[in-house]
């Protein structure tokens, strides 16, 4: 990771900044008990760091799950105020290589159609849509939105 930030493992400790950063970022933000449930089974839970006023400051974030040859994304987040500067596409460019070294043969992931910038993003990065989940989301007005799924080939990429 360029852009003056550091990736280093989530930390429990990290939580309150994450879900800071994580209501901000989202619509339907995940809860703390996610992010403690993904630390507690093991997922790979990274955190984007960069010094800001002499204080290390998470800026984005990452959770990765890897069974057997597959790679899912669960949540790779950028804080909104520095969104839209290459540091989405540094982060998750740093997902698929970490794939590549755990041996995933594919990365998948699940997006709202709705998620112009993500969609554009994984578009641009390679992805395709495979599939899409019936009503996987909830949405704002008490409605399900369907999510897309993407993956990508991380073996001859
Ligand atoms: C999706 C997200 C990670 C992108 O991070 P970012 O740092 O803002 O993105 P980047 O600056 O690296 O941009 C990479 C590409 O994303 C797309 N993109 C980013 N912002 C966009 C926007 N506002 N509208 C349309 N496309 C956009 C573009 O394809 C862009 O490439 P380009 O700059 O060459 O046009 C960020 O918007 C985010 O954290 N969103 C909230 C959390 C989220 O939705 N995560 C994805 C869940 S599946």
């Amino acid at each position: 990771m360029s852009h003056g930030a550091k990736l280093r493992r989530m930390l429990n400790d990290d939580i309150a900044s994450i879900m800071e950063i994580e209501q901000r970022a989202y619509p339907h933000p995940w809860t703390q008990g996610i992010f403690e449930d993904c630390l507690r089974v093991g997922y790979a839970c990274w955190v984007l760091e960069r010094e800001i006023n002499n204080q290390k400051t998470i800026i984005g974030y990452m959770v990765l799950s890897i069974a057997v040859d597959e790679m899912h994304i669960l949540n790779l987040c950028i804080d909104p105020k520095i969104q839209g500067q290459g540091i989405g596409r540094a982060l998750l460019l740093d997902a698929q290589n970490y794939g590549k070294k755990n041996n995933a043969a594919m990365c998948f992931l699940e997006v709202r159609p709705s998620n112009k910038a993500a969609v554009n993003l994984y578009l641009s990065e390679g992805f395709n849509e495979v599939g899409f989940r019936k009503n996987y989301y909830r949405d704002d007005n008490g409605k399900r939105e369907d999510a897309i799924v993407m993956a990508k080939d991380l073996l001859f990429s």
